[in-house]
């Protein structure tokens, strides 16, 4: 295994995805449930929810990029996609050189393993299993040997700055810590790419920024993309590039570090009224 470089190339490519879900109720879905129900009687129900009507974006080279838009624009429906946690309707999504779109359910398996990493705001670490244990969980499933995946988790951590918390649980660590090890377990395969799902929700003012500061520092060192969705214009001011979503679709993008959070904030509320 090759610890720090990641094995693909760092890149990402999506372009005319659709996604849209059926709702309980919705003609689609009572249609699927009841085939040999009258259409008539069906046609009162509420609408499908197109969560994702087409969206394009290219992500050329490693960094760190953020996603925002209001709530329901499709950020999260977006990453899931991304993730291989679910297909899109229509359209191609290639990550790092693989075509997660067209991926069958046991290449997905691997891919979600090994080619991607995703941390979310609950951290989604298991309560029973200690720092490290958690770390190498990737490994575990990929059926590694012991030690070589020891070694690895303890490095990792090591450089996130956990060494004295290897065998500290979830509930014995906390939230900036927890994330830490959330990200120490998607690194643990040095994919090209991880995404974030609004990663610092529930920490404070001074973890989230040491986290954005950690991720930035990361996507640079490790020569990844780290794509993450975010609500806070100055999580977005540590990205290279900020990309707006609206009504499913990407309104419009523009370079973003460094820029003055007030600032960041009026660029990307402007485009979100006016595309
Ligand atoms: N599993 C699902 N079934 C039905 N509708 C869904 C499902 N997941 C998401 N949606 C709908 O799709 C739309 C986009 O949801 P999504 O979670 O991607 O939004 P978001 O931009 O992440 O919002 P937020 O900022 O609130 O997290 C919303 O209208 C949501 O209600
Ligand atoms: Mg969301």
């Amino acid at each position: 295994m090759t610890p720090s470089t990641p094995s693909a190339d760092a890149t990402i490519s999506i372009r005319g995805v659709r996604k849209t879900y059926p709702v309980a109720g919705s003609v689609s879905a009572r249609k699927s449930a009841l085939t040999d129900t009258a259409e008539s009687e069906i046609k009162s129900g509420s609408r499908d929810v197109e969560a994702l009507r087409g969206v394009d974006m290219e992500i050329c080279d490693p960094g760190f990029y953020a996603v925002m838009g209001r709530s329901g624009s499709g950020k999260s429906t977006l990453l899931h996609l991304l993730a291989g946690l679910d297909r899109p309707d229509s359209g191609e999504i290639i990550v790092g050189g693989s075509a997660v779109h067209s991926m069958k359910e046991n290449e997905l398996v691997k891919y979600r393993r090994r080619e991607i990493g995703v941390i979310f705001q609950q951290f989604n670490l298991l309560p029973t299993l200690d720092a490290l244990a958690n770390t190498i969980l990737p490994g575990v499933l990929d059926g590694r040997p012991t030690k070589e995946l020891e070694t690895r988790g303890r490095e990792i951590l090591g450089e996130l700055g956990l060494s004295d918390r290897l065998h500290h649980r979830p509930e014995a660590l906390s939230g900036g810590e927890q994330q830490r090890v959330a990200i120490a377990r998607a690194l643990f395969f040095a994919p090209p790419v991880i995404l974030a799902d609004e990663p610092t929700g529930n920490l404070d003012s001074t973890s989230s920024a040491a986290l954005w500061r950690l991720l930035e520092e990361t996507a640079a060192k490790r020569k990844m993309i780290v794509l993450m969705v975010t609500h806070e214009a100055i999580a977005a001011s540590h990205c290279r590039q900020t990309f707006i979503l609206k009504d499913g679709r990407v309104a419009g993008e523009f370079e973003s570090h460094g820029l003055d959070p007030s600032q960041l904030a009026h660029r990307s509320s402007e485009l979100a009224r006016t595309a």
